[in-house]
């Protein structure tokens, strides 16, 4: 489907890579180091960013997107894509692999993805267990595992939330590998990748039979230390930006890097140039309420439905939301905003709703336009939501306002969720703690589905 998946490469081992990323930082200090001595020219291949595609999963109950990333299959010693769910709240990366040493002499199962342990006894162990480590009431306590490693036969157990069972499970912590290609925002390279080495943890195929067809785990884009981002290096900054696509039938585009982004057809205008900033809050005011999240909250002052104002209370939190399907609102707010809505809408015709929305409209012809629901944030900036991430169509003759009534005590009071994600340009820069926003892409004449991920040689 994508270019990532049709090509495998020849892996000579690890530690080639460490080395990779070693002589890579070598070629940095240097170039630092020879500042005072005049220009020399040093050579770097010149990529902006890293890039992976986006896949939307409608198989499940309700749509989740993965980003494909390489993995490695040990015993045939070549990169072979991986699909992972992608989850910007969730502390620590995991996913289906099995935690072994020595996977240099065999062992390793077929088909099986094998990677080495961390030991109860490192302190990452500790560090992971006490800060991001899943605390419910129903997980057990962290076990530990057991496996042949030079370490003697323990291996560290944390705990994670299962999205998709909303279980605890029991997953054991490895040294992993991830790989994306990289980019010049513009074009994918065909040489010279991205090898990221975050510590993750390894569950068995049974935590992830709940997962869309295909997805084999949870690739954590929060702003945990054991989360993706962290394990960005130079040149690239913690900062990802995510374009979630609209169709299963054509991937949507995750970045990791800080620009510039292109997409076709205007393969000149950097999607930056489209992008509103507000501050990316994390761990916000209502730090007591979320002591265990990692996620990323926005402000949100007020809703705007045509020249009509709905006030957010001042101390109601908004979070954004990859596992959310459609925005949910405190009931309060809820009620106001499908009162408003359905006075703007009073010439389109009423369908009986259909759970969970409690606005519908009967559509006899394709092609219902709405007015724009605006989210004010801070300084007078202004995330739009048109038609296209405000009605989702249900049937042919049925379309619904895609907002949920998340109860009259729901916290936070507002969640946004992946239908108004769609098709936008999403900036996560964790670097200045900013969210940059492109409202609808459509707007643009183009789509999260644009990206070229054809590839070329970074010559
Ligand atoms: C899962 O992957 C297999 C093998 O690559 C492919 O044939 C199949 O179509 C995929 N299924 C889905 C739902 O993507
Ligand atoms: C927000 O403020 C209102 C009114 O001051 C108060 O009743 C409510 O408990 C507060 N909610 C939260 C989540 O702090
Ligand atoms: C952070 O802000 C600086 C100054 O505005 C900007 O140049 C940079 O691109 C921003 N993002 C990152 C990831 O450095
Ligand atoms: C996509 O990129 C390839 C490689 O650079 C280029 O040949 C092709 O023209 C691009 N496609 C479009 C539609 O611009």
């Amino acid at each position: 489907m994508d270019a990532l998946s049709k090509t495998t490469f020849q892996k000579p081992n690890i530690q080639t890579y460490k080395m990779y990323l070693i002589l890579q930082l070598l070629v940095i200090i240097s170039a630092f180091i020879s500042l005072e001595h005049g220009p020399i020219t040093v050579y770097a291949k010149p990529y902006t960013s890293a890039v992976a595609s986006v896949n939307k999963h409608t198989d499940g109950a309700k749509p989740l997107y993965s980003v494909q990333m390489l993995t490695t299959y040990i015993n045939t010693m070549e990169y072979l894509p991986g699909n992972f769910l992608i989850d910007i709240d969730a502390p620590i990366i995991w996913h289906d692999c099995i935690v072994q040493e020595n996977m240099y002499h065999g062992s390793c199962p077929p088909n099986t993805l094998c990677t080495s342990p961390v030991s109860c006894e490192e302190s990452e162990c500790s560090e992971v267990r006490t800060f991001y480590s899943y605390k419910n009431p129903s997980c057990p306590p962290e076990i530990d595992g057991y496996s042949s490693s030079r370490w003697g036969s323990c291996t560290c157990g944390v705990n994670v939330l299962n999205p998709m069972t909303s279980s605890c499970d029991q997953p054991l912590l490895n040294y992993d590998e991830f790989t994306l290609r990289t980019s010049d925002g513009r074009n994918v390279f065909s040489n010279g990748n991205y090898g990221t080495f975050p510590k993750a943890a390894c569950a068995p195929s049974s935590s992830v039979a709940s997962f869309p067809a295909n997805v084999s785990g949870v690739m954590a884009f929060s702003s945990s230390l054991y989360a993706f981002p962290a394990s960005s290096y130079p040149p690239l900054k913690r900062t990802f930006a995510l374009c979630f696509p609209s169709k299963t039938s054509a991937p949507g585009v995750l970045f990791l890097g800080a620009g510039p982004y292109y997409l076709l057809p205007q393969s000149n205008v950097d999607v930056r140039s489209y992008l509103s900033y507000t501050p990316l809050l994390t761990r916000p005011d209502s730090f007591d309420t979320h002591p265990d999240s990692f996620g990323y909250f926005i402000r949100v002052n007020s809703i705007l439905i045509k020249k009509r104002s709905i006030s957010v209370p001042a101390n109601a939190t908004t979070k954004l939301s990859t596992m959310d399907p459609y925005t949910t609102l405190r009931t309060d707010i809820y009620n106001s905003v499908v009162r408003r809505f359905s006075m703007v809408t009073k010439r389109l015709r009423p369908a009986k709703p259909v759970a969970p929305f409690g606005l519908c409209f009967s559509t006899s012809t394709n092609g219902l336009r709405v007015p724009d629901i605006d989210f004010n944030l801070p300084d007078g900036k202004k995330w739009t939501i048109s038609t296209a991430n405000s009605i989702k169509q249900i049937t042919s003759e049925v379309a619904c306002l895609a907002f949920v009534d998340g109860g009259a005590t729901s916290e936070p009071a507002i969640v946004i969720g992946t239908f108004q994600f769609e098709d936008n340009f999403l900036v996560f820069d964790l670097v200045n703690s900013t969210f940059g926003f492109s409202s609808s892409l459509l707007r643009k004449k183009t789509s999260c589905s644009n990206f070229n991920f054809t590839l070329t040689y970074n010559a």
